[in-house]
């Protein structure tokens, strides 16, 4: 019987607004980190999913902290977070924002124009250097070229206990899609689950998760 556990989700996309009306985003539907919400609630985990706008049913009894831009969701994490014994990042967010955004529509009178974009905050990168963050910590790799050898320097570099590998430059799998293949990987270990419905992989990542958590939770 595995005890219940506060788990923090992100899913979907971020939004970085241009302005009032236009925004720059990506593909993400939601489905992943929707799908591990989904079987984290109901195997009893309490579950907070901060989520970037998405087209899906929030799962029942789960926390749903809605955002937009990769600040908001910055923020939200850094709330949240501390309450966690266990972090999924599996939110698309955007690398880059634009450095002003306009207060008025911007006009189509030029014939060209220029968007200067600066680099939006790392979220996953902050919660253990700056949100002081002890639980387990998992993040996703969306790489389109050397899938493992990318998200082995993102285990290192962003702190994770565990990455979620997969490979966007998929059309089968990845960015809203129902199945995924996903390589695990960890500092002692890697896992390649055959291709399935992100519903099952969910599994599969929550039993590599709780894993993870149970040596801390006996300190
Ligand atoms: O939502 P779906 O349509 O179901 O698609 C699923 C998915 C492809 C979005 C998902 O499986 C996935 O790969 N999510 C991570 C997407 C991503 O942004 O990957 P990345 O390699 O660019 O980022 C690495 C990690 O850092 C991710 O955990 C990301 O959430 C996190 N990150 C990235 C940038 C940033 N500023 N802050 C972050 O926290």
């Amino acid at each position: 019987m595995i005890p219940p556990m506060t788990i923090l989700i992100t899913a979907g996309p971020t939004r970085e607004a241009i302005d009032p009306v236009r925004f720059l985003t990506n593909k993400s539907s939601g489905k992943m980190g929707y799908a591990i919400a989904k079987s984290a609630a109901d195997q009893g985990h309490r579950v907070i999913l901060i989520s970037g706008p998405t087209n899906l049913n929030v799962p029942d009894l789960v926390d749903y902290i809605p955002v937009e831009s990769t600040q908001e969701m910055y923020d939200a994490v850094e709330h949240w977070i501390k309450k966690a014994d266990i972090a999924i990042f599996a939110a698309a967010v955007a690398d880059y924002q634009p450095a002003n955004i306009s207060e008025q529509k911007i006009k189509k009178d030029a014939e060209t124009i220029t968007l200067k974009l600066v680099k939006t905050p790392d979220i996953l990168g902050s919660a253990k250097q700056k949100f002081g963050y002890q639980g387990v910590l998992i993040g996703f790799a969306a790489e389109t070229e050397n899938l493992e050898m990318n998200a082995r320097e993102k285990l290192k570099r962003k702190g994770c206990d565990l990455i979620v590998a997969n490979d966007v430059s998929r059309k089968d799998i990845g960015f809203d899609t129902n199945q995924n293949e996903i390589l695990l990987i960890s500092v002692d270990y890697i896992e390649r689950p055959p291709k399935a419905s992100k519903q099952h992989l969910s599994h599969i990542i929550l039993e590599h998760a709780v894993e993870l958590a149970a040596p801390r939770d006996m300190d």
